[in-house]
């Protein structure tokens, strides 16, 4: 009952706030792309924390360091996101969880207007499970993820943050206009496609003989393949045993744009910001051979793996995968 009546309320609201939803939408916009191309850091990061704290706060995945760190940031604007969802968010106040959008839809009939929440929600069971057996967290390509300022602050693990310069320092100069603790994390500049790395985050301070947990979220498909096995190796050759590497990988059609709508000018924006799509992999429905051929090939083992979108007409269009060292 409380859905249909949603709708009633909803359907009209959102008709006639779709002049101001617009102006939301430009904002966001403006300020993810436009603001960090001037800033010289990631679109695509503010992308994932728009993201993440619109899960905040319909409710789906409490993350306060998430939500004090998109409000001082240059380059978000809770105005353009509160205008462009608001229609949505009354909806899910009348119903009394989050309706169309932002959802957590079922394994296999994810789609791409779900990324965040559904590839989130995969990446925090794995590393739950994982963290409990690591001494050391290494969060790589971190962008504005702020997994190293919530729970597992507390919990004695040492804690790295990889990624380029100017990303990382834009991150750490506004979280520290927050009253966010950051003295705890080991901040690593680094760019997985020209550097060594791994000699990096050694000098500053990782032990290759402590278990360790490594995330790297939403960075395989702005890489070359070349690089990838470039990393993999690295953490072959340097993690000991029993370490685990939390990862996704997306479909070949997904970086050529052929899953993406409005593909030319989605294309087109990212190279705004020098983030133009790289690697994907072939996968057939809930596995992928590609997949298991890559990662074995280089001496690694596949783990669980949410495959998403596997039941849906599009198909596979990318994985949550657990890698074992
Ligand atoms: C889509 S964002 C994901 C950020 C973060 N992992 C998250 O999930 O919130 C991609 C991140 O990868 C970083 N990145 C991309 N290519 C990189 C490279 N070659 N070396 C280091 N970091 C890179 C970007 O700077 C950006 O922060």
């Amino acid at each position: 009952m409380r859905r249909i009546i949603g709708i009633i309320v909803f359907i009209p609201f959102q008709t006639l706030f779709i002049p101001l939803a617009v102006i939301g939408a430009v904002i966001t916009y403006y300020k993810q792309v436009h603001v960090s191309k001037k800033l010289g850091v990631s679109q695509t990061a503010i992308e994932i924390l728009n993201g993440r704290w619109t899960m905040d706060r319909f409710g789906l995945r409490k993350d306060p360091a998430t939500v004090k760190l998109f409000n001082v940031l240059p380059n978000t604007s809770g105005l353009g996101l509160w205008l462009a969802l608001f229609p949505l968010y009354v909806l899910k106040q009348i119903v009394g969880k989050p309706v169309l959008y932002p959802i957590v839809k079922k394994n296999g009939n994810e789609t791409l207007a779900n990324l965040v929440t559904s590839r989130t929600g995969y990446f925090d069971e794995i590393l739950d499970k994982s963290l409990k057996n690591s001494e050391q967290f290494v969060v790589m390509g971190a962008g504005f993820d702020t997994r190293c300022y919530g729970r597992m602050a507390k919990n004695g693990l040492t804690l790295f943050e990889l990624d380029k310069k100017h990303t990382q320092n834009l991150k750490k100069n506004f979280l520290h206009k927050t009253n966010i603790e950051t003295s705890h994390v080991h901040f690593v500049e680094v760019d997985f496609a020209t550097q060594r790395w791994y000699d990096k985050l050694i000098n500053a301070g990782y032990d290759g003989n402590k278990k360790t947990t490594f995330l790297w979220e939403g960075v395989t498909l702005y890489l070359s393949e070349k690089d990838i096995r470039k990393t993999l190796k690295e953490i072959k050759n340097n993690a000991t045993s029993g370490s685990t590497l939390v990862t996704d990988f997306y479909a070949k059609q997904f970086v050529n744009g052929d899953m993406i709508p409005g593909k030319k000018i989605s294309l087109e924006q990212l190279k705004i910001t020098n983030e133009a799509l790289g690697f994907g992999i072939e996968f057939e429905g809930n596995n992928s051979k590609d997949l298991e051929d890559l990662i074995e090939s280089e001496d690694l083992k596949l783990g669980k793996t949410y495959y998403m979108g596997y039941k849906t007409k599009k198909g596979t269009w990318m994985a949550v995968s657990e890698i074992l060292v």
